[in-house]
Order: C-alpha cells, then structure tokens, then sequence
C-alpha cells in the first residue's frame, strides 16, 4: 500500500479573526526521495503568532503563504529516509517542514537536537525560537541591572515566561502580565516571577503600578494594545523596550476591529522620558543561538529555567488550537504532537 501523507492548507485568507473555514485538510501521495535530501517525520508542529501574519497578503517581512499552499511552521522531526550523507535516519531534527506529516530538506535547514539533553519538545519552545527570541530581546535590546524591574507582557506564553525567569537570574525584579488567576498563579509560584497581574481585572492598571513602586526599566513587549496602555505611565526614564510582538492586534484590519490611535501618547513618553523602543526579529542574532542553547540548557538542568508546554494531540486539530493562541487560550508553548514520539528521553543511568 502506497503511504500517504496528510496536510493543512491556506484554504482562503482570514479577515479579522481566521476561522476554521480558513483552513484544509488534505491528503497527498508520498513523494520519492532525490539523491542528496532527507524525508522527515513529523513528531511535534510548532504554532506561532507570526503565523497570522503569513496567512495575509499584506506586506510584511517575509512573503505570503500563496492559497492552497501548506501552512508554515517549524517542526521537531525524526529522518525517516536519508539520501544525503550528513545526515542520518532516525537523527531528531528542528526543521521547518510546516503543517503535514512528512517533508522533504536538503538539509540546509536543519539542526540536530540532542534527545539527552531535554524532551525533544523543547526544540519548539524553551530551547528553541521561542526561548531563544527571549534571551536575544533581553539581552541586546532590554540588558536589566541587578535591582530594576522588569515588566513582561504575555509573561506564561513561551517567549514571556523565559524573558522573566532570566531577567531574575540576573538580579532583576520580575513582574508578569498574564490573563487569568490560573496563568497569573503559574507565573508567580512556578515559574519565580516576583509578581504576576491579570489584565482582565478591571483594576488591571492600578494593580500594576502597585506591583511596580519604582517604576519600570524594562519592559518586554508581546501583546500592545491595551496592556501598553496601562505599562505606559510606569515607565522609568531611560527605560528600554525590546518590542518583540503586539498580538492584541495580530486581528486588526480592514474588516478587524477598530484600533485606537495611541500613537500621540506613545511618541510623548519616549520622547520625555528618553525611552529606548527598538523592534527586532530573533534572527538578527542568530550568531548568538550556540550560546544560548548552552546556557538554557545548564539553567534547566539546575532548576532555574521552568518551561511548560500546551500539547494537543493530532494534526487535524492544529487549525483550532492555533484559533485560540490568538484568543489566550493556549497555557504555554502551544504545540501539536503529529505522530508518536519514537525518541524520548533515555532514561538516568541507575
Ligand atoms: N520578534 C520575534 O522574533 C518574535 C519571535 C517569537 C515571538 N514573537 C512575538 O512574541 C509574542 C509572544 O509569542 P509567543 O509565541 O510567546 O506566544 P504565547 O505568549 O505563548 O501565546 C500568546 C499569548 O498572547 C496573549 N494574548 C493573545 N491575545 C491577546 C490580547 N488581545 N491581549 C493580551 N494578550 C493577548 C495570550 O496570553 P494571556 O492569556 O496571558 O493574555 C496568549 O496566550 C507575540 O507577539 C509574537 O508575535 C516575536
């Protein structure tokens, strides 16, 4: 019997919020293997927000996903074939093969992961773009000193609970914005941050500012909106932005929901205060990523990085999940699990 494999498309393009009407699932037939590629497995589909962004076709960074094409994404993936002699069958790799079963590379995107090191999940999150996204915003753009505070939006999403943890680790005060008592209570007695604030509490503004008496040096943005509004105030002189992402407004557009103009307000405070803003996309400093996976990995081992993971189990429920990372409802790294994971952790030696 012929293999197949099974993918989601870009079936239309989302106005405002995407639907599941979005979305496709369809079969193929297994494609042969050239000489010099490797046929992947899938194990684990990352989801991301940026996602959002490639399913419109308005300009952006890097180009649309064209209808009826495979969705994007990056993916924890076992080589099931190998024709290429760098790599093997059965090496675990982070690859980029996007929403299906099966992909073929030739390699030039991949990178092996180390299945002692942590549970290969972690590739996508902790120890991957997510983890990785957070320590280059924290340390090129946000560099907190030992005593200032640190305020996190989306702070038990994957970037954000990094970006606390390792402002902690090095000396600073800790304060995360979350939704919800149970996100805000993992982020507070899980993960160490040294206060965490519900921003749908309708006192949201005034809980933060207690939770900041002197003021904010650093704040790490995810989400815009209406969480910038209430950070706005509380910052310090001097204060820097990494500005990693504004999810709250990943929806807007010509048919979104309307946007209000917090432009006149936002340019008077940085201006004042001679506040530091600075966009950036990861890759950027990619030439930092070795050390960072050194360093991660030593922070996990000794208990000072925590990590948690929202697992969904099959492909066929990516488009949902994925609805909902736009909506809060993920509780962590959102991630599919597309296949059995036939690599776990070896077990310690006794
Ligand atoms: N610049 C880069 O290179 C780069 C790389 C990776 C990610 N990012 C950005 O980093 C941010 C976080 O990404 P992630 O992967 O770590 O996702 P995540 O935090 O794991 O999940 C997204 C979270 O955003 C929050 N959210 C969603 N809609 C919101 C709204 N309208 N208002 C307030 N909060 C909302 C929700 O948390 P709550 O329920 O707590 O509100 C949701 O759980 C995103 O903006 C993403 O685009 C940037």
């Amino acid at each position: 019997m012929t293999e197949s494999i099974r993918r989601i498309v870009l079936a239309s393009r989302p106005s405002g919020a995407p639907t599941p009407s979005n979305f496709r699932l369809e079969e193929a037939t297994m494609p042969d293997l050239p000489d010099g590629q490797v046929l992947l497995e899938t194990i684990y589909l990352s989801l991301d927000p940026y996602m959002r962004g490639r399913m419109s076709d308005a300009k952006s960074y890097a180009d649309p996903i064209p209808i009826g094409e495979v969705m994007v994404g990056a993916t924890v993936s076992r080589i099931k074939q190998s024709r290429h002699r760098d790599w093997r069958q059965g090496d675990i790799v982070v690859a980029y093969s996007g929403w299906q079963t099966h992909a073929i590379s030739d390699g030039s995107d991949l990178r092996r992961i180390d299945p002692a090191v942590a549970p290969i999940s972690t590739g996508l999150g902790v120890l991957g773009m997510t983890g990785f996204t957070a320590y280059a915003g924290l340390r090129n753009i946000g560099r907190p000193k030992p005593g200032e505070t640190v305020v996190v939006a989306a702070a038990s999403g994957a970037v954000g609970s990094v970006v606390g943890q390792i402002a902690r680790i090095q000396g600073a005060r800790a304060v995360g914005i979350a939704g919800g008592a149970d996100k805000c209570s993992f982020v507070r007695n899980e993960l160490g941050f040294d206060a965490a604030i519900d921003h749908h509490d309708p006192d949201f503004a005034r809980l933060l500012a207690e939770a900041c008496p002197d003021g904010t040096d650093v704040y790490f943005e995810n989400v815009g909106g209406a969480v910038w509004d209430a950070v706005r105030p509380l910052l310090n002189n001097f204060a820097r932005i990494p500005l990693c992402g504004m999810i709250s407004h990943y929806n807007d557009g010509a048919a979104g929901k309307s946007t209000v103009d917090r432009l006149p307000a936002s340019m008077k405070v940085i201006q004042q205060r001679s506040i530091t803003v600075r966009g950036f996309m990861n890759v950027e400093f990619i030439d930092q990523q070795p050390a960072f996976l050194e360093q991660a990995a030593g922070w996990i081992a000794d208990g000072r990085l925590k990590y948690r993971e929202d697992i969904v189990d099959g492909l066929e429920n990516a488009p949902s999940a994925f609805i909902g990372l736009l909506e809060g409802k993920n509780f962590g790294k959102l991630i599919v699990k597309v296949s059995g994971e036939q690599y776990s952790r070896p077990m310690p030696a006794s």
